[in-house]
């Protein structure tokens, strides 16, 4: 008789995290996914590689239900050590669970977050393990544009933050968003490259090409810095609007954040 043990797919790595450290990650997942969530007959988000402690999944959770209700979070973890010392956490609607990349949950999530995952796998693994999440996702259907994947990175305290946004279909839009205050220029945001990018930030590659153009934009505006930060920026994203495809509005810049197709800065080749 054989048994079947449960192999989690991926690697354990660092469990760095920090209560509060995704709130602008969830709070664009909650303006721009809410209305699939709050659609779904039971909506699963997942919190994939919560970490050394269960911070994020519990935010994911409370941010979440403001949109959509009836939302549960389940958190994965490949270390099973995190997952005991999360157990103690649940509560109604969110739950923990040992897995890795294939994500063991019976549903076809309608969001799967993971933050600071990939940072730390090689660059030639992330269109594997984007397509492998990418197909358990809730699959489109009528309305619905299907269950989203959201992976990117952020520094320890989640004052700058870059994500890709994936849909069953594969990649859609990369997010930069930051706290304002802090930022000499855009480019800052550079070392904080979801893993898919990082390596890319060099001349000849869009991305590169991206930040170089925003700087340029943002080193114009200067005259705005004198009416905040804040105004400076959505000068800058507006400028921007004129050459590259911005997918958002004011109302996210005024957050600090803007979102641009992925195929406009993806890697050549
Ligand atoms: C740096 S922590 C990030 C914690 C949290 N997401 C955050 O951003 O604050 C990365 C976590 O991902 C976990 N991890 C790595 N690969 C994983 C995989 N394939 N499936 C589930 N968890 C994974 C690691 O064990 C680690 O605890």
């Amino acid at each position: 008789m054989t048994s079947r043990v449960h192999r989690p797919v991926g690697t354990v790595t660092r469990g760095t995290t920090n209560p509060n450290r995704l709130r602008r990650m969830d709070r664009w997942i909650a303006a721009t996914h809410g209305a699939e969530l709050r659609r779904a007959a039971d909506p699963v988000a997942v919190d994939l590689g919560y970490g050394a402690a269960p911070w994020t999944a519990v935010e994911l959770l409370s941010r979440l239900r403001t949109v959509a209700p009836r939302t549960r979070v389940v958190g994965v973890e490949i270390d099973p050590a995190r997952v005991a010392a999360a157990r103690p956490y649940e509560r109604e609607g969110l739950v923990f669970r040992h897995g890795g990349f294939e994500i063991p949950v019976p549903q076809r999530p309608h969001l799967v977050r993971a933050a600071n995952v990939l940072r730390q796998y090689d660059e030639d693994q992330v269109a594997e393990v984007w397509q492998r999440l990418c197909a358990r996702l809730a699959p489109a259907s009528g309305g619905s544009r299907g269950g989203l994947l959201v992976e990117g990175t952020c520094d320890e305290i989640g004052r700058r933050h870059v994500w890709v946004a994936l849909g069953p279909e594969g990649p859609r839009t990369v997010t930069f968003a930051t706290r304002l205050g802090s930022l000499d220029r855009p480019s800052d945001l550079a070392e904080r490259l979801p893993k898919a990018l990082i390596h890319r930030n060099v001349p000849g590659e869009p991305i590169h090409t991206f930040l170089h153009d925003f700087d340029r934009a943002w080193a114009a505006a200067a005259p705005y810095a004198s009416y905040g930060a804040r105004q400076r920026w959505i000068r800058t994203v507006r400028t921007l609007t004129t050459t590259w495809p911005v997918t958002d509005g004011p109302t996210r810049w005024r957050q600090g954040e803007v979102t641009v197709e992925w195929g406009a800065v993806a890697p050549r080749g």
